[in-house]
């Protein structure tokens, strides 16, 4: 199977193209290099049976249709995205020109080539919002309710998409799955900054530690989130080739976490006993978000296979050998 990933450089796209050369697909990556790394995907250009290829290239472009009606692949993972919720806040219409208008322009020439097949990737911890506490873990029937209101431009990005799947797939006949992803933490994920993304708090925490640094906790610590290991995540993906037609799924762990307790777990396993230092909790941070999994396993037949426990300990390792 021929298949396009974009966001290939990325932390998610690299791990996904390593599984789908190892399963034998075809895979043609595709990515700006604005956040991702070539380093990323060193192993897929050393597979060496020609069935890798990589082009440089912006999402929103005529480049990026033009490859896509050239190469004509049978599946489009996109993956490719502004992914810092601060910045889509500070910036909300080149958030929006990124992952709103680049994936339309996939979209379009996705019918225009023949491929038979869109997964998107969206946000299980942004497209609902701050959901009551009686709603958690929130399940995707949730996401069209009127208390499901995004709390960021890039949360209402990776919303709106979801419309144009919709269209595109009754309008034009092109299959879609969403994937809405919790947290996603694992080797190769690079903090955008030292206060990094929220989402990156796995990789921020670890790092610090491992250099002997103590970490900051935004709020009270009692924050929570769900973590999902990032083979986990590009499992759902490879499901999604073949099933999931017309769905939004969540693909998280349905269990909370809080700061503090994650806190104390990459202590322990990194053997850094230094006390977090505590700051002001950060504008716009949800204090719950859960997702409910239930709906991948009916139908792409997931569940998350690596625990926490197991997750942390491959994460530190890697970054502790590199
Ligand atoms: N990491 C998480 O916890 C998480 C959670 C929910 C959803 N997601 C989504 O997963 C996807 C991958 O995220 P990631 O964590 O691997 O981040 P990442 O920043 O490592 O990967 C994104 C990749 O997209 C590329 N890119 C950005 N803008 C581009 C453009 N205009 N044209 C082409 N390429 C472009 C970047 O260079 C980067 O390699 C994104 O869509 C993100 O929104 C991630």
């Amino acid at each position: 199977m021929r298949v396009l990933v974009t966001g290939a450089a990325g932390f998610i796209g690299s791990h996904l193209v390593d599984r789908l050369l190892a399963e034998g697909a075809e895979v043609i990556g595709v990515d700006d290099l604005s956040s991702g790394a070539p380093g990323n995907l060193s192993g897929a250009r050393s597979a060496g049976d020609g069935a890798f290829t990589f082009q440089q290239a912006n999402v929103t472009t005529p480049a990026m249709s033009e490859l896509i009606v050239a190469t004509k692949p049978e599946v489009i993972l996109h993956l490719a995205a502004q992914v810092d919720v601060r910045k889509s806040v500070a910036d909300p219409v080149h958030d929006a020109m990124v992952n709103v208008i680049g994936t339309l322009n996939i979209l379009k020439a996705a019918t225009e080539s023949g491929t038979r097949k869109v997964t998107f990737t969206s946000s299980g911890g942004c497209i609902y919002g701050e959901p009551e506490p009686s709603r958690l873990p929130v399940s995707e029937d949730q996401v069209y309710w009127p208390a499901s209101v995004p709390e960021s431009p890039y949360g209402v990005s990776k919303k709106v998409v979801l419309e144009y799947l919709r269209y595109f797939e009754l309008g034009k006949g092109l299959d879609y799955t969403a994937l809405a992803l919790s947290n996603v933490y694992g080797p190769r994920q690079e903090p955008a900054s030292e206060v990094g993304l929220e989402g990156q708090v796995v990789a921020i925490f670890s790092r610090r530690m491992l250099e002997g640094k103590s970490c900051t906790i935004y709020g009270d610590g009692e924050q929570t989130r769900d973590f999902v290991y990032v083979g986990d995540v590009v499992s759902a993906f490879v499901a999604s080739l073949r099933q999931g037609s017309g769905e939004l799924i969540n693909i998280g762990s349905g269990s909370e976490l809080s700061v503090n307790e994650l806190h104390a777990k990459l202590s322990e396993l990194t053997g850094n006993r230094l006390e977090a230092d505590y700051s002001p909790a950060r504008p716009g941070e949800l204090r719950r978000i859960v997702i409910d999994p239930t709906k991948a396993a009916a139908v792409l037949g997931w569940k998350p296979s690596v625990g926490l426990e197991e997750g942390f300990e491959q994460t530190i390792e890697s970054f502790r050998s590199n």
